[in-house]
């Protein structure tokens, strides 16, 4: 693998370019005066929106990962620009050697395929697509140490631990230059993760009335603007469900010491308590491009276009323990963080089907998240999955769930 020189632009693929995280990795490289470059950029469907994006930043190859999106607005591009279709394509653009850092931002398990591929070359993995640690985070772990390559964290939570346990680091270590390159080997100075969530619209929702919620207001997110899936699975709370699987696979510690609060301001990010008592945090406005630059950069400390905090304006910071009860995907995400194997991928599955249910008006908002224990339960456990049989569970599962859905 080729690491671009020091002064060499590095040269991103942004795999959904077209999405929310898309939107605000191009901003970042946008502002990095030329330390970055995109140079390839993916779409689904949007072809229009990417054949915008493309004409602004000039990338040398664009793929559209739906064989079947219409063409049309990239005829003109073509000429100049490479332009790969289908997952073929996606693969033969993550794996090119003068790509240095791949932005895994597709959503849902979709985005797998990507991670997958940006690994086996031995890519820096800058990960956005949490589902891709809930679905395989073992297997791509284990592909990460095979093939030397990193997965670096862009969810806000996971960014905020890693930058807390790399104020652990000895002090001759220069900060920045491979700041928490291995945060693992922290492990033993942790007392527990405190990941923070906002808590989503329904915070406060009694629990008869999240029957009645329209889809409307579930994607009124008080504090983040994000893509509709994610911003679903935060009214469920699914979304920290994934994050404690993610934090198990990312900082290698069990579930029993990844704690979560109800931090509604979202201004903490998440923290890290060490064995002494000592709580670190890392705050910062509501904005995905501090962590987006951090792991484009390396963990390296540099200017961001994201707002600052405004320290002339009074607030309070508030800190609830989450209700369980009303938000039973927490306890769910344990329990997958915990069993590992196939669970994560059945359980990530049901839960997009059923999203897409929810959002299609066909099943009510709290059926959501017991739908995915439905069918948690009702699958037969494996502890060793291969890839080839994670496809297939994840295949089995849809089905499964949309005959439940039907029924
Ligand atoms: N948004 C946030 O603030 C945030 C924060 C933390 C983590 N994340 C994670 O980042 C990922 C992206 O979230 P997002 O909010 O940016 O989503 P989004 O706005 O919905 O964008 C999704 C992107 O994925 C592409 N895509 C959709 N289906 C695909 C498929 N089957 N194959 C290949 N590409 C596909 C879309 O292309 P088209 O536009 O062409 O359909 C689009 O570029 C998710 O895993 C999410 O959990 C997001």
């Amino acid at each position: 693998m080729k690491e671009s020189q020091k002064d060499e632009p590095r040269r991103i693929a942004v795999l959904g370019a077209t999405g929310s995280i898309g939107a605000s990795a191009l901003d970042v490289i946008a502002a990095s005066g030329g330390r970055l470059a995109a140079a390839v950029l993916t779409a689904h469907r949007q072809t229009a929106k990417l054949a915008g994006l493309a004409r602004r930043f000039r990338p040398e190859t664009l793929v559209v990962t739906d064989p079947e999106a219409d063409r049309a607005p990239l005829a003109e591009l073509e000429r100049t620009t490479r332009v790969l279709y289908g997952p073929e394509g996606l693969d033969e653009a993550v794996s090119s050697p003068e790509i240095d850092v791949v932005l895994a931002a597709i959503v849902g398990g979709a985005g797998l395929r990507g991670s997958w591929r940006a690994l086996e070359a031995g890519k820096t993995l800058a990960l956005a697509n949490k589902e891709s640690l809930v679905l395989a985070g073992s297997l791509l772990f284990d592909l990460a140490r095979k093939n030397g390559g990193r997965i670096l964290p862009v969810d806000s939570e996971h960014s905020a631990i890693w930058q807390a346990l790399a104020s652990c680091r000895p002090a001759e270590t220069p900060y920045g230059a491979s700041c928490g390159s291995d945060p693992a080997e922290r492990k033993d100075l942790v007392r527990r993760l405190i990941l923070t969530a906002s808590g989503g619209p329904f915070r406060n929702k009694p629990l008869d009335e999240l029957r009645r919620v329209t889809v409307g207001e579930a994607l009124a997110h008080p504090t983040w603007k994000m893509g509709k899936k994610i911003t679903i699975d935060s009214a469920t709370m699914m979304n920290k469900a994934f994050e404690i699987i993610e934090a198990r696979w990312l900082f290698d510690l069990p579930p029993e010491k990844i704690g979560v609060v109800i931090h509604p301001q979202s201004i903490i990010h998440s923290m890290v308590e060490f064995v002494d008592g000592a709580v670190i945090a890392q705050m910062g406005t509501p904005d995905m491009r501090l962590p987006i630059q951090l792991a484009l950069c390396g963990m390296e400390r540099r200017r961001c276009p994201a707002p600052s905090l405004d320290w002339s304006r009074a607030r309070a910071l508030e800190l609830f323990p989450p209700d369980e009860e009303r938000f039973p995907a927490i306890p769910l995400g344990r329990r997958v963080a915990r069993d590992g194997g196939s669970a994560g991928a059945v359980v990530n599955a049901a839960n997009e089907v059923a999203v897409a249910a929810f959002l299609a008006g066909k099943i009510p908002f709290h059926k959501i998240t017991g739908i995915c224990q439905s069918i948690l339960e009702h699958h037969q456990f494996e502890q060793e999955p291969s890839l080839e049989r994670l496809f297939e569970l994840d295949r089995q599962a849809r089905t499964e769930t949309q005959t439940w859905i039907s029924d």
